[in-house]
């Protein structure tokens, strides 16, 4: 194999320090064999740059911590093996997250302001017993709410979302995924007027326009697009009663 050169063009920035302005810097990196864009980094802040700051904890594809927007798509780092790539990378920090510094945003305040927004717990009347043999549902529920639990809280899908990006409060498709996690839960009583309190307006499901960029971007494939369908329906309806 010729070995490529790849010219990485990375945003630079430390909102923490006083007069700078953000910028871009380049480095180049020879490929390696499965070189991913983890490796590539860890490179460039080995051999050229210790001040290059982003995220990694798992390189697996699991924890969630590396998006970013790679040639402008946003999607996991670890997961992604330069030789998918031209020889010219761009890499930008994910949009609508608080900026730690160059590709290091801080995903986790935005995703628990989203768990309190959307009441992301069991709402139950019923007291709970340490002895009660444990509650039975469907294989089918389960599995249903298994495929929603899977979401890693990238943000990818939130960073490529028009309406995120424009509107603070705006849950997005990942939020949507989390109600329709519990409107699906047997265990949770609320009712579709309460759900309808919580995400039927422009900041839950009525504020996205279905373009379907979530769904395009999930490096998991969770099926955002049906999620999101599953809540509009139901909140349509909860409106409709109303
Ligand atoms: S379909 Fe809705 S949630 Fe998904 S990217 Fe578009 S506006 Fe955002
Ligand atoms: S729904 Fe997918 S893209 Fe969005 S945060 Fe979860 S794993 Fe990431
Ligand atoms: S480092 Fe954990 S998902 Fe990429």
């Amino acid at each position: 194999m010729n070995q490529r050169k790849l010219t990485f063009h990375i945003f630079r920035y430390n909102p923490e320090a006083a007069n700078e302005k953000p910028r871009t810097q380049t480095y180049v990196v020879n490929e390696e064999m499965g070189m991913t864009l983890f490796i590539a980094l860890n490179k460039i802040r080995e051999e050229q740059d210790p001040t290059l700051k982003f995220d990694f904890v798992c390189r697996a594809g699991i924890c969630g911590s590396c998006g970013m927007l790679i040639n402008g798509t946003p999607t996991l780092a670890c997961k992604t093996l330069t030789k998918q790539l031209p020889d010219t990378i761009t890499l930008m920090p994910l949009p609508v997250f608080k900026l730690l510094g160059d590709l290091s945003v801080d995903t986790g305040t935005w995703f628990r302001n989203v768990s309190l927004q959307t009441e992301s717990w069991i709402h139950t009347d019923k007291v709970f017993d340490p002895d009660a043999p444990e509650e039975r549902m469907s294989n089918e529920k389960a599995l249903q709410i298994y495929e929603a639990e899977r979401c890693i809280e990238c943000g990818c899908c939130i960073g490529g979302c028009a309406t995120a990006n424009i509107k603070p409060n705006f849950i997005g498709a990942a939020g949507v995924n989390r109600v329709a996690r519990f409107m699906i839960d047997p265990r949770d009583e609320r009712d579709e007027q309460q759900y309808f309190d919580i995400v039927g307006s422009e900041d839950g499901i009525f504020g996205c326009i279905g373009l379907m960029a979530c769904d395009d971007n999930c490096p998991i494939g969770i099926p955002l697009q049906g999620q999101l369908a599953y809540v509009r329906r139901k909140m349509a309806m909860a409106g409709w009663k109303r």
